[in-house]
């Protein structure tokens, strides 16, 4: 059974969650971090070996400035209460999104979590916050762009090698299966540059809902894909090569 290398999930359907059981949006978004500290167990568990999350995207500031604060509450709520035990699992914390904006106490806790865990070496949880693919893919081509006047690079020399090594998520590989859940079929801007050949898996189950079950239901569905990179079946591309 081929396990996916990296699996990249797309946590959506709690304010539906919560609005099903007539209970505001924030109560889906609480049961949804415990979503989320059991989506890193079973990923361990199944030998994910990278698990990237997204967790709000650079265009989440549009919703109600009560949500947004709610939202950077849990994420320093989960913070605080998980760090020391995502350590002592051996896991390595790693955030992509730009960190530019973000408040200084909630940049202070992500810089805390990746310093703390950086020699970690079981998985590697990646939090997608305050992300959206084409402002990581501009702010690369601005960290190009200065190279190139500074002398450092020409730019007829620029490859798809160099643009990978300027996004966020430098040093991480492709993501092998990307799983939204909620029913909604669409990448709301995550990954876009490195979801090139992800294989995708939509869920109907809310993120709150999102168990151990439905991971292993997605990835066995990823398991029936036949992987091409472009080449034809019969080349003889099993998953995972
Ligand atoms: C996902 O759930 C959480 C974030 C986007 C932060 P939503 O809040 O998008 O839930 P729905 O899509 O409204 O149900
Ligand atoms: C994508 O979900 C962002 C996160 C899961 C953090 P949204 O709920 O914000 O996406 P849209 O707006 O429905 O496309
Ligand atoms: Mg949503």
């Amino acid at each position: 059974m081929s396990v996916p290398q990296h699996v990249a999930i797309i946590m959506d359907g709690n304010g539906r969650w919560a609005e099903r059981r007539g209970q505001a949006r924030t109560a889906g978004h609480r049961r949804g971090v415990e979503a989320v500290r059991a989506a890193v167990e079973s990923a361990g568990e199944l030998g994910v070996k990278y698990l990237t999350l997204f967790a709000f995207s650079s265009e989440n500031w549009r919703r109600p400035q009560q949500e947004v604060n709610d939202l950077m509450g849990l994420l320093k709520f989960f913070i605080r209460r998980d760090l020391a035990e995502l350590h002592r699992e051996n896991i390595k914390i790693r955030v992509i999104g730009d960190k530019a904006s973000l408040k200084a106490d909630i940049l202070s806790l992500l810089t805390e979590a990746e310093e703390l865990t950086k020699a970690n070496t079981a998985m590697q949880l990646i939090i997608a916050f305050n992300y959206g693919g084409r402002d990581e893919i501009a702010r690369a081509a601005r960290r190009l762009a200065a190279r190139v006047s500074q002398g450092d690079l020409n730019a007829e020399d620029i490859r798809e090698e160099d643009i990978g090594a300027s996004l966020d998520t430098a040093g991480i590989p492709d993501p092998d299966l990307l799983i939204r859940t909620s029913g909604e079929q669409r990448i709301s801007n995550f990954l876009l540059w490195q979801a090139a050949y992800a294989e995708f898996v939509f869920l109907p189950c809310l993120w709150p809902d999102f168990d151990r079950k439905a991971f292993e239901e997605a990835l066995d569905i990823y398991q029936c894909r036949n992987r091409r990179f472009g080449k034809t079946a019969s080349q003889g591309l099993a998953l995972g090569t």
